[in-house]
């Protein structure tokens, strides 16, 4: 009998993305990053919440506690965000709602010190992961043996000399 191993291990890496817990640092927090800490940092904070530290952020803002962990409608900022109030005028997408939304179901986990705006990329400046700022990496060129360079001939050897 020919074994179902192999079928099932691949139905479980095709699910695998779609059960996956939220990734705090690489998910929540860019959206956070683009979307919310221009106006919720540590300098000015609107509404008195600053969405850049995990105790400010769970300390809440002037309507007190907005984050309550497993509990969606019990979270002010979700409804808010849900309201299309957050971020005044450009409401998030359906794909970032529904991610915020799993991340206060299963828990709220916040796994980075201080959030950095300028760690990501948004979509009004680069960040410190914009390609560009990215050390160079080591690239292996293809092989060529049999390749043909196409060489310059110079019909002088010292035409291009200054001399
Ligand atoms: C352009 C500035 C701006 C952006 C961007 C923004 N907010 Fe706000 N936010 C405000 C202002 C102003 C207030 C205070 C007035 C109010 O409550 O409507 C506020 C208030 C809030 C409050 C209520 C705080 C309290 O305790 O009363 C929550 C929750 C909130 N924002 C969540 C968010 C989230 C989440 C994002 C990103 C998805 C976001 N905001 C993006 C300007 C902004």
């Amino acid at each position: 009998m020919k074994s179902a191993f192999p079928v099932l291990l691949l139905i479980l890496w095709m699910v695998k993305p779609l059960v996956a817990d939220v990734d705090f640092a690489n998910d929540v927090a860019p959206l956070l990053a683009e979307k919310c800490l221009d106006c919720h940092n540590d300098r000015e904070p609107k509404g008195a919440l600053d969405l850049s530290t995990k105790k400010s952020a769970f300390a809440g803002g002037d309507s007190g506690v907005v984050i309550t962990p497993g509990k969606l409608q019990e979270s002010y900022l979700w409804e808010r965000v849900a309201a299309n109030e957050m971020p005044p005028k450009h409401p998030l997408s359906d794909a970032e709602k529904q991610l915020l939304q799993k991340w206060i179901e299963e828990g709220a986990k916040w796994s980075l010190e201080k959030i950095d705006p300028f760690a990501f990329t948004t979509s009004a400046r680069a960040g410190y992961d914009w390609w560009s700022l990215k050390p160079l990496a080591k690239v292996q060129p293809p092989g060529c043996s049999r390749a043909k360079t196409p060489s310059m001939h110079l019909s002088e050897p010292n035409e291009m000399s200054t001399g």
